[in-house]
């Protein structure tokens, strides 16, 4: 295989026995996953149960007090690994900068690593925007976006690096329903079109259910479950079964 096949080849990714706490309160409790090249995969769980944590340890953003998180069998703490892969985390917040345009926020890291010239850098931002269905709006400031066009804007920025490895961060928190289901196509589509292996943190269960190739289920800091959708809809666990099943919406005051 060439350089160039390694290089846009999809990555599988392994966490073994990953322990963190913060201020002696420990968050994960030896988290152990096995993510295959070119699967969405969701990790799912209720607030404040690690979710974000797990994933800025895999994309290095955290270090674990213990355990290792290993791309391509190869432990991302070693020399230069980080360097070899790209990729890609759409944070929970879009994390947009205000200060830039639309397409300036999309094409920073082209720019700001010199990699292409702008006019091709234009052509580049122009087709990822596309792809999110936010054709021509380069010269918006983010401020004037909804929350929703917000997330689309923070995956297009993620694509321009054509991602080996996309981490997606409650995708669909702030969105209405419908929105939510466009940013779950988008998943799949991108997934579909660009092979990457992706993974995502939510705990929207509809989007969990409709995107996963496989899911896990992390409750306080353990993943308690690791199958396809339908086995996990048949977990027998008593605790993954209320938190899929619980009714969180909130009942009329004139119920109550
Ligand atoms: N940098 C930090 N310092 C101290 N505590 C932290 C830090 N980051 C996360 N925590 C704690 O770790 C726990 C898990 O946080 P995390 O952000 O992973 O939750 P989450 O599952 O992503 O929740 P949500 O669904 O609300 O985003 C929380 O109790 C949080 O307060
Ligand atoms: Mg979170």
């Amino acid at each position: 295989m060439n350089a160039a096949d390694a290089n846009s080849r999809s990555v599988s990714v392994q966490v073994r026995g990953l322990r963190k706490s913060f201020d002696g309160q420990p968050v994960l409790f030896g988290i152990d996953l096995d993510i295959q090249p070119g699967e969405i995969f969701v990790i799912m769980g209720p607030s404040g149960s690690g979710k974000s944590v797990l994933l800025k340890h895999i994309i290095g953003l955290e270090s674990p007090d213990e355990g290792t998180i290993l791309i391509e069998g190869q432990p991302i703490d070693s020399p230069g690994v980080m360097d070899k892969f790209r990729m890609a985390m759409v944070f929970q917040s879009g994390a947009l900068l205000n200060s830039l345009t639309v397409g300036e926020n999309v094409g920073l890291y082209l720019t700001e690593h010199r990699l292409k010239p702008p006019a091709e850098i234009a052509r580049v931002v122009a087709e990822k925007l596309e792809l999110v269905g936010l054709k021509g709006l380069e010269e918006r400031n983010p401020s004037e976006l909804s929350g929703g066009m917000k997330k689309r804007v923070a995956i297009a920025r993620a694509l321009v690096i054509e991602p080996q490895l996309v981490l997606y961060d409650e995708p669909t928190s702030e969105l209405d329903p419908l929105s939510a289901v466009t940013i779950g196509e988008e998943i799949l589509n991108l997934n579909q079109r660009t092979h990457a292996t992706s993974i995502v943190v939510t705990h929207d269960r509809d989007l969990a259910f409709g995107v996963a190739d496989r899911m896990a289920i992390i409750l306080e800091g353990r993943i308690v479950f690791v199958g396809t959708p339908d086995e996990t809809r048949r977990a027998p666990d008593p605790a993954i079964q209320k938190f899929l099943t619980s009714d969180f919406s909130f009942k009329p005051k004139s119920k109550l």
